[in-house]
Formats: C-alpha cells, structure tokens, sequence
C-alpha cells in the first residue's frame, strides 16, 4: 500500500474515529484524531477559567498547550503537556464547548500546521471536519460519513453507558445537532463535504460494513 493521505470527515459521532483508526491498524498507516486536538484546546482553556467567548484570551492559552497521542486501545491515548487527558476531553462539557473554541482563526491555524505536518509523508488517516477540504486537499482518498441523528445519538448513547456516562438520548440528540449547526455554520473551514470526498451513509450499517465499503474506495483509487 502506497503512504497516501486518506481524510475521513463528516459530523458529530457519524463513526469517523472507529473507522479511521480500524482502518490505520489494518494499513500500518498512522492515525490522527483532529478532534481529539480541538477538544485539549478546550480543556486548557476551560481550566483557566477563561470565559470562551473571550477569543483572545482563548488564543492566548495556544503556547502553553503541547497535544500528544500514544496508542491505546479502545481509544487513542491524548495528551495535554505531560497530563493524560484521554476520558476528560469526552466529557459533557468539553463537547458542548468545543465548537466554540474550534471556529477561532488562531486555533486552526495552529492545529492545520500541526495536522499537516504530521500527514506531509502520507501513510496517514486523518479524521475531522475539514480535512478533505483545508488540512489534505490532496488526499488520495476522502471519505464523508453521514448517519442519521437519531443513529448517532444511540450509539453515542451505548458508549456513555458502557462508560458510565449518565445521558439522555434526547439530551444526546439535542447536542450532537447543536454541535453539528455550529460546525458547519462557522466561518473558517466549516464543516462540509469536499467536492471530491465519497459520501458514505452508515445509518443500519454495522463498523466492519463500513471498513469494507471504505476499503473497497481505496482499492478503486
Ligand atoms: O470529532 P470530534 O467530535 O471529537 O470533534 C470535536 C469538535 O472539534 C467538533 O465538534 C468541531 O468543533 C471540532 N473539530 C473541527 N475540525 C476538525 C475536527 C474537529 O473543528 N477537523
């Protein structure tokens, strides 16, 4: 297998991270969590107390975050500074935050530079919002998965119990659409398919169906 760029975008919990890392396992390929990176962001910045709306004072939090990841399983191990932060950055209130934090200029130009340069020698599954569109434009390959709300909310749903995460499916619904609006309604690099991307709907498909079919999309490229 060649080291390309493979950029896997869609909205909140569509199933990106489970695909994207099944997929750098199975292709020796290194795997980047992009949310994972504005999520740390948050944290920082919510530890300091820093009212988010505040974007200066968000930015100025950037020089004393160093984002890390370790392989872990299930998850990717995530890193601020020397701190493992793997289960606090999936906490409800970094989710509910970190859209605010991700639309600021300055954020993303600093998680784009790092994202590109760990994708520069390919061998890369990158997964995000706007991977397929800013960070790799000239991925070899761009997948955009979809699902329907209430498909996503109820696998969401099954994780935070099997965590023993105490949500509501409504409350679960409410959020990830509220997210998934602000996500694409920014205006740096919102949330959008690339003209070029494969869209993928895994609404009633089980995770080793969509490995296939996006395996099947590489074997094509
Ligand atoms: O993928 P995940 O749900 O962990 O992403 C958390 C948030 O990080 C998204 O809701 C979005 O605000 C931001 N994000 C982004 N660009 C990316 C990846 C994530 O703005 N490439």
């Amino acid at each position: 297998m060649n080291p390309i760029q493979i950029a896997i975008d869609g909205p909140a919990s569509a199933g990106k991270s489970t695909i994207a890392k099944i997929l750098a396992t199975d292709l020796n390929f290194v795997y980047v969590d992009t949310g994972a990176m504005y999520r740390v962001v948050t944290l920082a910045a919510m530890r300091k107390n820093i009212v988010l709306q505040d974007e200066t004072a968000v930015v100025a939090v950037l020089p004393d975050v160093n984002i890390s990841f370790k392989p872990g399983n299930p998850v990717q191990r995530v890193f601020l500074n020397d701190e493992e932060v793997t289960t606090e950055i999936r906490s409800v209130d970094v989710t509910a935050n970190v859209s605010v934090v991700s639309a600021y200029a300055a954020v993303r130009q600093a998680m784009t530079d790092i994202q590109r340069n760990i994708a520069a020698d390919g061998g890369v599954v990158m997964d995000g919002r706007d991977i397929g569109t800013t960070v790799l434009p000239n991925a070899a390959v761009k997948i955009f998965l979809i699902a329907s709300v209430h498909e996503r909310a109820v696998r969401r749903f099954k994780e935070n119990q099997a965590k023993g995460m105490d949500t509501t499916l409504e409350d679960l619904e409410a959020a990830i659409e509220k997210r998934d609006y602000l996500d694409s309604h920014r205006d740096i690099s919102p949330l959008k398919k690339a003209t070029d991307a494969i869209e993928l709907d895994t609404t009633g498909l089980s995770i080793t169906e969509v490995v296939d079919s996006v395996k099947h999309i590489i074997a094509t490229k």
